[in-house]
């Protein structure tokens, strides 16, 4: 037997890691824990990944065509190990939790983590050999990595994402985030406040408090502390650290965004006035088979309600085309909500069927690939014009923008975001990333608010 073979993968005195991040924020945050717990056990980060001992990639499994994208980029990582037989390949979060040991058919790959098992991922690293891959896609009720403090990533140091909780108890019958997440859990105010308070610290501006339902989010007061926190109570708390530091929050869902959220809101100018509210339907019988929990009739309320306590608050989306029996009719009710609330902007996406989940089981996947397409081009082309529409609502207005730095098309002017989340390009005035200005909205495109500089 070849020494070689049962001698651990990874070389102790130089361990880099690179880490490649797809699907949502909560992913974008959960790499960063990643890190942080990797970097405590000596490993760095590298971002070339001809560098790197160990290649990471933390998966999305929301739709199909996130889960192609990712392998093919497993083909590539597996190039590097035909160039460099020590190099360890893990495949960590929602499609890891996913497909299990599917991914070790073959030897793909040699470590597979879901997402509650980051704390384990050192020791799987330790135990890696040619011939033994590792596994942990145990889901937790209790983990929220609360301890943990994210090593930050993103280059700005501006602004950063914080997960309030984690899991999803809702089971829309689409979607596969209950089964990747495991239940929801919400982690102790506590952290979140001392995770807030460090950043503004270090010079962050924006904190963005992240769940896959913000709104139910509940921390139970155990014996012996004070009340429990519900969301609402969560952004007040974080709002008051500083004046200074801007408080969003993402994602909303419709069923559950509270009177006492909105009031909270209007309440602290910090809290931006940007709401993410994904309708996905707008026909009451689709929202019924998506077990969504609330109709088109409270969808509006909700809307115009936001609207009569915060006039100017930006309001955006996410559809699907396309879901299982959807009748023409169906889709032409989705379209019109799109005209009646004028969102800000929407992701949009063509219903794409996730294994194991309800509406796999019980609903056949029946609108014809062509004609989601088609449907999820109109839906596409509306909400261009209603982005133009919402945006030319805003000209000859003042906001107040936090600068993120050189405008992408033009280097020579800034770039930064108005509390409703639209993205402002304006004038130099020597500002700095970091800095707040007050900019006049002059013109528009569906995109960006083009604005003089005011200072
Ligand atoms: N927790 C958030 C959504 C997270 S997933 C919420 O409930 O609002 C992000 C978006 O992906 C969803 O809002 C939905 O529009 C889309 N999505 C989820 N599952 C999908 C599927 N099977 N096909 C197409 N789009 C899907
Ligand atoms: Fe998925 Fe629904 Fe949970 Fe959002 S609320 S993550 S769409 S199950
Ligand atoms: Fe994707 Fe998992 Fe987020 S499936 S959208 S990475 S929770």
């Amino acid at each position: 037997m070849d020494i070689n073979n049962i001698k651990p993968l990874i070389d102790p005195s130089r361990p880099k890691v690179y880490i490649e991040t797809y699907g949502c924020q909560m992913n974008v945050n959960d790499s960063e824990v990643i890190l942080s717990i990797l970097q405590k056990e000596g490993y760095v980060l590298t971002e070339d990944m001809d560098q790197a001992n160990i290649i990471l990639a933390n998966t999305c499994s929301i739709r199909e065509n996130a889960e192609q994208r990712i392998w093919g980029r497993i083909d590539q990582f597996r190039l590097q190990k035909k160039k460099r037989q020590d190099v360890i390949i893990g495949i960590v979060g929602c499609m890891a939790e996913r497909l299990k040991d599917k991914l070790l058919d073959g030897h793909q790959v040699d470590i597979v983590a879901g997402p509650d098992s980051y704390r384990s991922l050192p020791q799987l690293i330790r135990d890696v050999t040619p011939d033994s891959p590792q596994i942990n896609v145990l889901l937790s009720h209790e983990e929220t990595y609360a301890d943990i403090s994210p090593v930050r990533m993103d280059k700005n140091g501006i602004s950063a994402f914080i997960s309030i909780m984690r899991g999803c108890n809702n089971v829309c019958s689409y979607c596969v985030v209950p089964y990747t997440r495991g239940a929801e859990r919400s982690r102790d105010p506590k952290t979140i406040l001392r995770e807030a308070q460090e950043l503004y610290s270090n010079g962050y501006k924006e904190i963005t408090l992240l769940g896959q339902n913000v709104d139910s989010y509940l921390w139970k007061a155990e014996e012996g502390e004070e009340a429990s926190v519900n969301f609402a109570q969560l952004l007040e708390m974080v709002a008051k650290i500083s004046p200074e530091l801007r408080v969003r929050f993402s994602t909303s869902h419709p069923k559950d965004i509270s009177d006492e959220v909105i009031y909270t809101m209007a309440a602290y100018p910090n809290i931006c006035k940007h709401i993410h509210l994904p309708v996905q339907s707008g026909s009451s019988s689709m929202l019924e088979k998506m077990r969504r929990k609330y109709d088109r009739e409270w969808y509006l309320e909700r809307v115009a309600k936001i609207r009569s306590v915060i006039p100017d608050c930006g309001i955006t989306t996410d559809v699907i085309a396309g879901f299982c029996g959807e009748t023409l009719e169906d889709h032409a009710d989705t379209l019109s909500l799109m005209e009646e609330v004028v969102f800000d902007s929407a992701f949009m996406f063509a219903y794409s069927e996730r294994p194991g989940t309800l509406a796999s089981r019980k609903y056949p996947d029946d609108i014809p690939y062509e004609e989601k397409t088609r449907r999820l081009n109109e839906i596409i082309a509306l909400q261009g014009r209603m982005s133009l529409k919402s945006n030319e609502r805003d000209l000859g207005k003042e906001f107040e923008v936090l600068v993120e730095g050189p405008s992408k098309k033009n280097p020579d002017e800034l770039c930064g975001r108005a509390s409703n989340n639209k993205m402002c390009v304006f004038p130099s005035h020597g500002e700095k990333p970091g800095d707040y200005t007050h900019v006049k909205v002059e013109s528009v495109t569906s995109a960006t608010l083009i604005c003089s500089n005011l200072g």
